[in-house]
């Protein structure tokens, strides 16, 4: 049985994050503009839980889990984990400090086919991870790495085994599998089911939960497939735009959508009954272009509620209801809106 999730304690906390990528043009190559990739994430992980990110291409969901992952540092904002004793700014380590982070905090990716080394056997692939973490001995090694196949239903004979032997749902548990070998406490996976059929991908998201519950590991569960975020996430938190616009526990979805965008991605979703109890949305027009977002709330283009205070005031996050931080929403809506 998983523990009861505290949500006092952050994990790890990622406030205002940003990053801005370059646009360059002309022969010379000059900046000529920024892609606003993130613009100012506020989220907390909790120990202990699944926390989905969801939001249509081009959000922001994979910088965001890159950023987290500190495969790239953002152009703003602050990255603190837990490493025992309170939060601790992770961007900038040394090589000690980084490798300690590492331990910590695993991604995984779309088509684990590009993170397995094509001549390399997979079980020498997973123990070099290990060894590189620090762990001398071989017997040691091997018996982690049988636990982890374990935890995966993966036989320890396949270890044996190159990568391109695997079929894509089984390559995925490996990836899951090396991820676990060195006991980590967070693992953030980008859309890791996204690739597979619909069969296979109910088999590895059921996986991740009995493994979730087991361990109690937190996860970050990357995917725009609003059902599974719901299913497997405790919390989900939704993206538009380069920034969070609500964070809800997915338990009491879709009663307990509040932000108009959320409500909107929920009505796309046919068998997510609002039951009337929420107006449906339905979106109109496109995604603005991240080089130029509007000002105030990157929403405000788009929602049937704007106000003038969206288009210039950006709502940030706010609880949604006194006494209880699992809930978070970025609006200026007071209530949302509600019966059909
Ligand atoms: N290396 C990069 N250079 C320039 N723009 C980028 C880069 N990586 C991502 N972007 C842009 O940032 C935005 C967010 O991308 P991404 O995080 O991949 O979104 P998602 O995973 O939600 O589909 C997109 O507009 C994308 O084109
Ligand atoms: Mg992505």
């Amino acid at each position: 049985m998983s523990k009861e999730i505290v949500f006092t304690e952050p994990l790890y906390q990622a406030k205002g994050i940003k990053k801005y990528f370059p646009v360059t043009g002309g022969v010379l190559r000059r900046k000529i503009g920024e892609v606003k990739a993130l613009d100012g994430v506020d989220l907390d992980i909790y120990r202990g839980e699944t926390i989905s990110i969801i939001g249509e291409s081009g959000c922001g969901k994979t910088t965001l889990g890159r950023m987290l992952a500190v495969l790239q540092k953002p152009t703003g904002g602050e990255l603190s984990f837990d490493f025992g004793d309170g939060l601790k700014n992770v961007v900038g380590l040394n090589r000690t400090e980084e490798l300690a982070f590492r331990r910590r905090v695993q991604m995984i990716f779309q088509d684990p086919y590009t993170s397995f080394n094509p001549r390399q056997r997979v079980g020498a692939a997973i123990d070099e991870v290990l060894q590189v973490h620090g762990m001398k001995d071989p017997e040691e090694r091997f018996s982690r790495i049988k636990e982890s196949c374990e935890m995966v239903n993966m036989r320890v004979e396949y270890l044996q085994r190159y990568p391109h032997e695997f079929s894509g749902g089984q390559r995925q548990r490996l990836a899951i599998a090396r991820c676990l070998a060195i006991r980590p406490e967070l693992i953030i996976a980008d859309e890791i089911v996204s690739a597979l059929d619909v069969s296979i991908q109910a088999q590895i998201i059921n996986l991740l939960r009995q493994i979730q519950r087991e361990t109690g590991l937190s996860f970050v569960f990357i995917t725009h497939d609003v059902a599974v975020a719901r299913y497997v996430g405790h919390r989900i938190a939704v993206m538009y735009l380069g920034s969070v616009v609500e964070i809800l526990p997915a338990g009491a979805l879709p009663e307990n959508a509040e932000h108009p965008y959320t409500i909107a991605l929920l009505s796309a979703v046919p068998d997510m009954n609002l039951q009337g109890k929420k107006k449906e949305i339905v979106l109109q027009g496109e995604v603005p272009s991240p080089i130029d977002a509007p000002s105030g709330c990157a929403f405000s283009t788009r929602c049937p509620y704007v106000m003038d205070i969206c288009k210039t005031t950006r709502p940030v996050l706010r609880l949604a209801y006194e006494a209880d931080s699992s809930h978070q929403v970025a609006c200026h809506l007071e209530k949302p809106p509600i019966g059909a």
